[in-house]
């Protein structure tokens, strides 16, 4: 008999632990439900996504933390995708990825190949040199002068349109921004066009390297963009920015980033 209740009391607890292990697990399973979306960046723009200081694996920024958001307002997960910046449309189109968060500027061209959300920042073209350089200090100081872009950026449209009209001299193109602060400070290039929060977000850390003598180059929206024709995901992503703005997480990424 005591056997029998020792058994009994033992297959209660079992019971009971399995049935709690069993709740732990589906609690795990919903937290982190929805689907997975790959997104598309190149991390080396500061501060719209760069590597964390403390963790150079972990992607972080203002894209990063906005995109997070609204995937946590629409219940959806992202896994970040660390690509070249002209490489981000292609892997789109591929399938390779589902979403560019990149700072990437809403221009007519890119229209034509992608889908954008509706603008989620404003920002610019800024024309920056070197510190110490007294030559130049207008666009108008460009004549046979070398500039340094990202390859595939509004920065080396903007070079390229100076240069059919004459005004400019050569143009490198480079992968990343670090790699065009590069070509200015050792002289190899006289100038660079980049988007202006990314050249101001350098000059506040890294003071007398470079400095911008026109900050109104061009105005430019940044979007996220989708593949052609994927509206559910792009309702997503409108929806979520349109909550995350209502409800105050945008401004306060906005206050953590600027
Ligand atoms: N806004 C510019 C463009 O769309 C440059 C963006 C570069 N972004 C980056 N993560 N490197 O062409």
């Amino acid at each position: 008999m005591v056997e029998i209740v020792k058994i009994l009391f033992i297959s209660l607890f079992i019971i009971t632990l399995t049935a709690f292990s069993g709740c732990t697990d589906k609690t795990t399973e919903q937290a982190g439900q929805g689907k997975i979306y790959i997104v598309g960046t190149e991390p080396y723009f500061p501060p719209f996504e760069y590597a964390d200081e403390n963790n150079s694996n972990k992607i972080v920024g203002f894209d990063v933390d906005l995109i997070n958001a609204i995937a946590a307002d629409q219940g959806f997960r992202v896994q970040w995708k660390d690509l070249e910046f002209d490489a981000l449309i292609p892997a789109l189109q591929s399938g390779q990825i589902d979403i560019i968060a990149s700072g990437m500027t809403i221009t007519d061209e890119h229209e034509k190949v992608v889908d954008f959300t509706e603008p989620y920042i404003n920002a610019g073209l800024a024309l920056a040199v070197a510190a110490d350089n007294e030559e130049i200090k207008s666009i108008d100081d460009l004549k046979g002068k070398v500039a340094a872009v990202q390859q595939g950026s509004t920065g080396s449209q903007a070079a390229e349109k100076l240069k059919a009209e004459g005004k400019i001299g050569n143009i490198i193109y480079l992968a990343h921004v670090n790699d065009i602060i590069l070509n200015i400070q050792n002289g190899r290039a006289d100038f660079m066009i980049n988007d202006l929060p990314v050249t101001n977000a350098y000059i506040s850390k890294h003071p007398g390297v470079i400095k911008i003598v026109d900050d109104k180059l061009q105005s430019e929206s940044y979007g996220f963009a989708v593949k052609s024709g994927n509206n559910e995901l792009l309702n997503m992503l409108n929806t979520g920015l349109e909550n995350v703005k209502q409800d105050g997480t945008y401004d306060e990424i906005m206050a953590k980033y600027f």
